[in-house]
């Protein structure tokens, strides 16, 4: 333990998720944690985040098989952190500050009042371990040093010195809240590679010609299976799909769109439940009512419409259709092939894949290959699923490297 003012055994820089609790467990270990970040207000990815009722973890997180819901160069380099905090640590921790939760849609738990109360568990965690923290605190420089403080760190209040320095920052997701390259530059001046950054969990976009006849249907949601990749790159989420002005959202849209790279079709089944070819064919045999009405049984009417608009052998009674027409109507809904123009990119995103390469930093501690210099959370390679999964990645890698230092 050191005792200068301005001397500390770490210095953790950013007070998101994966700071201010990577923060708190070092200090109540008994380390002199310094806790900075430039924003005004602390934590505001937590404040914004599950619609501002904060998705904390999942359930169905399996630290076992960490490929199962995330992704990076390598799916698992997470392991070993995941299994050492796990989605119940954390859940037992939210219950001792008496938070109330719910489980909502697979596994997803999410407080029932507001982001704030777990801003204000993490703070407290944080005043627990004595933990000092200024904000807004810019950070000008770093350097490593001679002896047992190995890091200097210049800031506008002034220079500071630690043994451990930590990388919190974050990835590139929102920047109009704050987000910045810092950690990729840090990992960069201490020559650790990079994985290249691209916005994850991110709405999917179309040319304004390929789109024009579906931005009509902006705002009409339902559940799909969507698909990327080919063979064992090949991946599928059954989810809500959003249809928007400039393309599609929705959760179905987000997890599909952190595999889905520039160039590369998706595949949307709309009535992933339903066997469409069968159902035409027996409207055929059965109903005189016009096809655009058999789907509206099936799909909401806009959506029918608008598909059965697409072709004039659709646009007639059902017992009039060629089984060809039917057919082709049919492998139009099940098997609806697009390529995305674009993402609505880091404005929207809810997260960055890619970043510092795991490579460079040991699985058990988050510790790079320079000495005392610690990356976790997002900024590190390691991607989580939408669903509470980027959030346990935080705290877990926090404690992993909270518990090496
Ligand atoms: P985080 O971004 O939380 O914190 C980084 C901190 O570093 C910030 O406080 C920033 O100000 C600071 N910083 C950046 N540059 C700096 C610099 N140069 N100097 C000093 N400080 C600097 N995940 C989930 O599991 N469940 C959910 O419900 C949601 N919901 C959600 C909604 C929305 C709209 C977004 C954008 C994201 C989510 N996420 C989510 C993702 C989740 O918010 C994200 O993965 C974590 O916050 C990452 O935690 P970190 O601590 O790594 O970065």
């Amino acid at each position: 333990m050191t005792d200068s003012a301005d001397s500390f055994d770490t210095i953790v820089i950013g007070a998101g998720a994966a700071g201010l609790f990577c923060a708190g467990v070092a200090g109540q270990l008994g380390l002199h944690v310094l806790l900075l970040d430039h924003g005004e207000r602390v934590a505001e990815k937590i404040r914004i985040s599950g619609g501002g009722r904060c998705n904390f973890t999942n359930r169905e997180l399996d630290p076992r098989a960490p490929h199962r819901h995330f992704l990076g160069e390598n799916p698992q380099f997470c392991r070993s952190a995941l299994s050492r905090y796990t989605p119940q640590d954390f859940i037992a921790l939210v219950q001792k500050h008496g938070i109330a939760f719910h489980e909502k849609h697979k596994g997803q738990l999410f407080g029932d009042r507001s982001s704030e109360d777990f801003i204000r568990m993490l703070q407290a965690e944080c005043g627990a371990g004595g933990v000092v923290h200024r904000q807004p605190c810019s950070v000008k420089a770093i350097r490593a040093v001679e002896g047992v403080e190995r890091y200097e760190v210049d800031t506008d209040q002034g220079t500071v010195r630690s043994r451990h320095l930590v990388i919190a920052t974050g990835g590139l997701s929102i920047p109009k809240i704050g987000a910045t390259d810092f950690g990729y530059r840090v990992a960069k001046q201490f020559g650790l590679r990079m994985v290249e950054p691209r916005p994850a969990l991110v709405p999917l976009t179309f040319d304004g010609d390929a789109w024009a006849p579906y931005s009509q249907l902006a705002g009409l949601a339902l559940p799909v299976a969507i698909e990327t990749g080919e063979k064992k790159q090949r991946m599928v989420f059954h989810e809500d799909l959003l249809f928007t002005h400039r393309g599609l959202s929705g959760p179905a849209v987000l997890q599909i769109s952190s595999y889905w790279r520039d160039g590369q079709p998706i595949r949307v089944d709309l009535m992933p439940d339903v066997d469409i070819g069968a159902r035409l064919l027996h409207a055929k045999a059965t109903s005189r009512k016009r096809v655009a009405n058999e789907l509206a049984a099936l799909v909401p009417t806009r959506l029918a419409d608008a598909w059965a608009g697409q072709d004039p052998a659709w646009q007639r009674p059902v017992n009039e259709a060629s089984d060809k027409s039917l057919a082709a109507l049919a492998d139009r809904l099940s098997n609806w092939t697009l390529v995305p123009s674009g993402s609505e990119g880091y404005r929207k995103a809810e997260v960055t894949a890619g970043g510092v390469d795991t490579r460079d930093l040991s699985s058990q501690t988050l510790e790079s290959k320079q000495p005392g210099l610690y990356f976790i959370g997002e900024v590190v390679d390691v991607t989580g699923w939408l669903g509470g999964y980027n959030f346990q990645w935080a705290w877990a890698s926090g404690y992993a490297a909270a518990q090496a230092m």
